[in-house]
């Protein structure tokens, strides 16, 4: 779907802001596979396949609500950041898009190592196996509870986030006995976000220590001198869903010239750099995200003119992707449970769950597309919005995306790139009963986080 002026868009063209059309797809029976995972194909029948399984089997199967995963598309795209650096970088995927013991394994074998912003993302890394050398600890406002089991188990970073952290890590790795490797994370003054990035005044975030006025450098003096840290690195993550890579530029830049400044007061050379994640996915047709391998040969490129400049050694750079690895693995597979039609204004499409399984559109105004997935229809494109069944008028899936118009009751319909950022942060809202994640590979599926139950739910509920 383009969102286009073209005069002969939308059936309800009195709804959508003007001088704004949306075109229908060309066909609405392909599948863009820029938004969809790699196995998801139409079959002569019509239905869509994932992992050579029918979706209705699937439903049938697991129920629906449920977010369907493409294990080898996760494996691939794993390999493909690993590989895309050469060896030569560390990828730590970060946790917070979506993490459950299965994907922990899957990373552990691909390669790649994690990263965790709390004690739960902690104990399910663990739990599944991954080595703690290969897990990085982050969080604005760790526990000393949260830091101390990471210390113990031996994460192989803590990520700083404060002046007062500094001294807490410091501490703890002390009575522990141990010395704690760490970076500073640092705010550039750089904010991305989508195709946009702004490189002033953005220092006013809870995050990381400000570059400006000295804050970064003085944080460092600080962490050289406490026998708990080994200070191994700088960090910093400008922001998420970026395709422009000026602003990563602007951040290498200040985060190389930083570590010049630390090797001239100090007379070391800090070995390692992390430029966080953020990378961008295709949430529509509309979205063009860049490849591994070049996002990759940019950042290195950045990263080595920067330290020719400074006279620097080029330190090892890690980055720590989500969205891209995961986003685009998923979709969410729906019933359709109504049609409503409001004459002259809108047609709702109404399915089995909605903001508790995905509250990106509520929150962020984000853009999904959808597509029938259960059959092929040659109906004409009908302009729809798909809604949830929450209590709450902005309870949206889908704003606006075209539908064939014969879509009915008992359709199967699926929002692909779902894969970060929804099974993470769904809710109980209504006390929904969140979805299972249904992993699927080369014709077998597998559930590898459960439906909850209302069990589940009664189970909290000890008044
Ligand atoms: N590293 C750090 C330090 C981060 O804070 C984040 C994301 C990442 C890496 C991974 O970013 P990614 O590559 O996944 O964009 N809930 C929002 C996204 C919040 C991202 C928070 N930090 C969303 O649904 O768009």
């Amino acid at each position: 779907m383009s969102r286009s002026a073209h005069p002969a868009g939308p059936r309800h063209a009195d709804v959508l802001p003007e001088g704004h059309y949306f075109a229908p797809p060309a066909d609405l029976n392909a599948l863009d596979p820029k938004v969809w995972a790699r196995t998801v194909t139409r079959t002569d029948t019509g239905a869509v396949s994932v992992g050579g399984l029918d979706v209705g089997a699937l439903a049938e199967e697991f129920g629906t609500p449920a977010y369907v995963l493409d294990e080898s598309d996760f494996r691939a795209r794993c390999r493909a950041w690993h590989q895309a650096f050469g060896g030569e970088a560390d990828v730590f995927y970060a946790g917070k898009a979506f993490l459950s013991r299965a994907v922990v394994r899957w990373l552990h074998e691909e390669g790649l190592n994690l990263d965790v912003c709390s004690a739960g993302e902690l104990a399910t890394a663990l739990a599944a196996g991954m080595p703690a050398e290969r897990i990085a600890l982050h969080g604005n406002n760790k526990s000393t509870e949260e830091i101390r089991r990471a210390v113990e188990a031996g994460v192989g970073r803590i990520v700083l986030d404060s002046f007062q952290e500094i001294v807490r890590v410091a501490h703890i790795a002390e009575r522990l006995g141990k010395r704690q490797r760490v970076q500073i994370r640092v705010t550039v003054g750089v904010e991305a976000h989508t195709h946009e990035f702004i490189a002033t005044a953005h220092e006013d975030q809870k995050f990381g220590i400000a570059l400006a006025g000295g804050q970064a450098a003085e944080a460092v003096r600080r962490a050289l001198k406490l026998d708990g840290l080994e200070l191994i690195g700088i960090h910093s993550h400008i922001g998420s869903q970026i395709f422009d890579m000026a602003g990563f530029e602007v951040s290498a830049r200040r985060v190389v010239q930083l570590l010049a400044d630390i090797r001239d007061e100090h007379g070391v050379e800090l070995p390692e750099i992390d430029l966080g994640g953020g990378l961008g996915i295709a949430y529509t047709s509309d979205d063009d995200p860049r490849e591994p391998h070049e996002i990759a040969a940019s950042l290195t490129s950045i990263v080595t003119r920067e330290c020719q400049a400074a006279g620097l050694a080029v330190p090892r750079i890690s980055v720590e992707p989500g969205r891209a690895i995961v986003g685009p693995t998923a979709f969410t597979l729906y019933e359709v449970g109504t049609v409503k039609v409001l004459e002259g204004l809108r047609t709702y499409v109404s399915v089995d769950g909605g903001m508790s399984d995905n509250i990106r559109t509520a929150l962020y105004d984000a853009e999904y597309s959808v597509s029938l997935v259960s059959r092929a229809s040659d109906a004409e494109p009908m302009l729809v919005r798909v809604v949830g069944k929450h209590c709450e008028s902005g309870d949206i899936v889908v704003r606006d995306a075209f539908l064939p118009a014969d879509v009915a009751p008992g359709d199967l319909i699926a929002v692909p790139a779902t894969g970060a950022y929804c099974r993470s942060m769904a809710s109980n809202y209504n006390h929904a009963l969140r979805p299972p994640v249904v992993a699927v590979n080369d014709g077998a599926a597998r559930v590898i986080v459960r439906r909850e139950t209302e069990e589940d739910l009664m189970r909290l509920d000890v008044g």
